[in-house]
């Protein structure tokens, strides 16, 4: 017996306890030491029944993911899980999987190797591993499909979503819930079923009945909801093989495959995204005891686009919040927009009517700072202009409460200055939210340089109760989303005066896996927020640099996009896109007269020169320490500018094209378009020495 496992008897019932916190994974030793307690309770003739249980918090909640790169380095091939399962099919004595937390990935593969399985109502299962770019590798989608039959499992190992206990019972994936102890009722269970007497059901020996239909359908709906992406298509085909062939060949044949996915630069990526997710909560100096304040209450300024999505955020957290418009109008719009979006939610049965009245009245709607006194934190989403943020953080200066925290949703002004119109800069911090600010997951967090430990810590733990994912980021104009986003859409919008249309880089990017195109997400974020942001900044543009001419002309003729029905594009009243000829001519007539040559433009060159240009501007944020990691720049982009997770991010994009590639391009770029494609130090001297992003993080932490 290891400390990894832990072996115990309840009256005749031997029990094995997984204890590999935090999640119980699959490390090294996991497997052998299940194996070892099978032999061992096989062997005592006292025991005549096995329980598998999880020790902590979960079951087992899949392989040990940092050992993947064990066996894409060649160190490790063989799994040492296949026999496991199969001794657990094969013991003489009846073997009881009790699962609570998440029996996932290789958990739900154990589990199945079991004669029986029992769960907690609150326990799901659940075959995630394409969201690691991977497949079931451990005979989940050959067991599930006979265990669950083809419609659940294809969807299971196709798209990772889990399913609750209820429906694992109904889908034949459990034997019984527990209500109550989950020990006490295993045991019970295992006792049971060894009365009863053998044989004990063997998944393995079920039959997985072909489905065309579903297969076809699974396969359509893949290509459609994770475009680009392999691991969906080949878990369909592995699902398949369960139809057709014997068990141990459809195992054999899932392991190549699962192989040949985890080889892949897709599954590397998500596999970076899945740890860089977690390492972005991890900040230097800000450690686990770092005090955090309570946020009970809240309050918002601005109850427009921004406004309105953060308070809903608060909202379905628990936390009411007051929200404050400055006109009886504005305000009533504001609550409209919030309704109205939870209404569609309702509609699609999200939540019930009942839960959005209570959600409603949460808020309190009004035009004065009545109550801001006895709130926690306030998040201003006003307008983008410094005067009227420090007018606002002025005003709440002389209101909040001792401890309150301040923070604005600016998405590029100096948090240092708004600051600076407060008495207390160690309680301003900025809480950037990426619209639709309901949705996306992505809250960059920026620290001035008086921001208090504390106030990072309970902002960074805020985002978490806001189901959001929180990167720490420095003071810059546009932190790191959007600094580097201005690059890319300088470059997306270049790209057009030189010859290519709207629709070639919306079409080239889309394709190539960002979740829209440049100037299609402009209409729809709203060209007018980059024109105010263009005039606020106009007096720190250096003269002589190229500037974009597009984007400033269709404002000033009052195209903002989406929300005047047109933009780049024409809008219908569905909001679906059109090309327009206007727009075509006003480039035309710009482009004449600043004497730019049109010239056809390869998708290649719209994909180096917009990504290459987020990357060179990376480079530079990570030699200014305005992000901590390059992980934390891929995480940023991951969740909040719809950058594709089999790409990894931009960073780790660059590192798999290789940063002399993109050195060399952005040399020749250089050379063609001048100063603003002057590579980065960094991205120079790591090209020269042939490393990658990755690499350098590792040294330099
Ligand atoms: N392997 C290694 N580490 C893991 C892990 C895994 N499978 N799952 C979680 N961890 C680590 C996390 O990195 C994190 O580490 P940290 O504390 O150092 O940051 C820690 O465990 C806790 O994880 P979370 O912060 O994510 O904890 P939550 O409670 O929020 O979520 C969870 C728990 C739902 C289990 C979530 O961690 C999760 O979804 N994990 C991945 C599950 C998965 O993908 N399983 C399939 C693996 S592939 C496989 O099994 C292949 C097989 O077919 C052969």
């Amino acid at each position: 017996m290891s400390d990894l496992i832990i072996f115990s008897k309840q009256g005749s019932v031997g029990v094995i306890t997984v204890n590999n916190p935090p999640v119980n994974a699959l490390s090294p030793g996991v497997p052998e030491g299940i194996a070892d307690g099978l032999k061992q309770f096989a062997e005592d003739a006292e025991v005549k029944a096995i329980v598998l249980i999880g020790g902590g918090r979960t079951f087992i909640a899949g392989a040990d993911i940092k050992e993947f790169g064990k066996i894409t380095s060649g160190a490790k091939r063989e799994s040492t899980l296949l026999p496991v399962m199969l001794a657990m099919e094969d013991s003489a004595k009846p073997v009881v999987v009790a699962i609570h937390g998440t029996a996932f990935g290789g958990g739900l593969e154990v589990a199945m190797g079991g004669h029986y399985r029992v769960a907690v109502p609150s326990a799901l299962v659940g075959q995630p591993e394409v969201k690691l770019g991977i497949i079931p590798g451990a005979a989940g989608t050959q067991r599930l499909p006979r265990l669950a039959g083809v419609e659940l499992a294809t969807k299971m190992c196709a798209f990772g979503e889990p399913v609750k206990a209820d429906v694992a019972l109904a889908a034949g994936i459990l034997d019984r819930i527990i209500d109550g102890d989950l020990l006490t009722g295993a045991v019970a269970f295992a006792n049971e079923m060894a009365d009863k007497g053998g044989p004990y059901p063997k998944p393995r020996d079920r039959t997985a009945t072909g489905n065309a239909a579903v297969f076809a359908e699974a396969r359509a709906t893949a290509k459609k909801t994770h475009r680009n992406q392999a691991a969906p298509l080949a878990a369909i085909d592995a699902v398949e093989l369960a139809t057709t062939l014997p068990f141990a060949e459809g195992c054999q044949r899932e392991r190549e495959i699962f192989e040949k996915c985890l080889f892949s630069t897709q599954s590397k990526a998500m596999i970076h995204s899945f740890f860089g997710e977690r390492e972005v909560a991890k900040i230097p100096g800000i450690g686990k005891d770092t005090p955090v304040r309570e946020i009970k209450r809240a309050a918002v300024i601005g109850a427009g686009t921004m406004g309105g999505g953060i308070t809903m955020n608060f909202v379905n957290a628990g936390i009411p919040v007051i929200l404050k418009e400055s006109s009886s109008e504005a305000l009533e719009r504001g609550l409209a927009i919030i309704r109205k979006n939870y209404s569609n939610s309702v509609a699609k049965g999200r939540f019930s009517a009942e839960v959005m009245e209570q959600r409603m009245a949460l808020i309190t709607p009004q035009l004065t700072y009545d109550g801001f006194d006895q709130v926690d934190i306030i998040t201003e989403a006003a307008f983008e202009g410094m005067a009227l943020k420090k007018e606002i953080f002025a005003a709440i200066d002389g209101i909040a409460k001792p401890g309150c925290i301040l923070a604005s949703n600016t998405s590029t002004l100096s948090i240092d200055e708004i600051a600076s119109a407060t008495s207390r800069p160690a309680d301003v911090i900025g809480t950037h939210y990426f619209s639709p600010a309901n949705v996306m997951r992505l809250l960059e967090i920026v620290r001035g340089a008086a921001t208090g430990s504390d106030v990072i810590a309970t902002s960074m733990g805020l985002a978490k109760k806001l189901n959001k994912v929180g990167v720490l980021v420095g003071n810059c104009r546009g932190f790191v989303g959007n600094r580097m986003i201005h690059c890319y859409g300088r470059e997306a919008q270049f790209l057009v005066e030189e010859g290519a249309t709207p629709q070639q880089v919306d079409a080239a990017l889309y394709q190539w896996g960002m979740a829209m195109g440049p100037l299609a997400m402009g209409d729809l974020a709203g060209l007018d927020v980059g024109w105010r942001i263009r005039k606020e900044f106009k007096h720190l543009e250096k003269p002589g640099l190229r500037v974009p001419m597009v984007a400033d002309e269709l404002c000033e003729m009052g195209r903002f996009g989406q929300k005047t029905g047109a933009g780049w594009y024409l809008y219908d009243d569905k909001r679906k896109p059109s090309p327009d000829p206007v727009v075509d001519d006003l480039i035309g007539r710009l482009t004449a007269g600043a004497g730019i040559a049109r010239r056809t433009i390869s998708d290649e060159e719209i994909i180096e020169r917009t990504l290459y240009a987020l990357v060179n501007e990376g480079a530079r944020i990570l030699e200014e320490k305005i992000a901590l990691r390059p992980v934390d720049i891929d995480v940023i982009y991951l969740t909040g500018y719809g950058f594709p997770v089999y790409r990894g991010g931009p960073m780790f994009y660059a590192d798999t094209v290789g940063l002399p590639e993109v050195y060399r391009r952005a040399k020749e770029f250089e050379a063609q378009h001048g100063e603003l494609w002057e590579p980065a130090p960094l991205l120079k001297k790591l090209a020269e020495e042939g490393k990658t992003f990755t690499q350098w993080a590792k040294e330099v932490s």
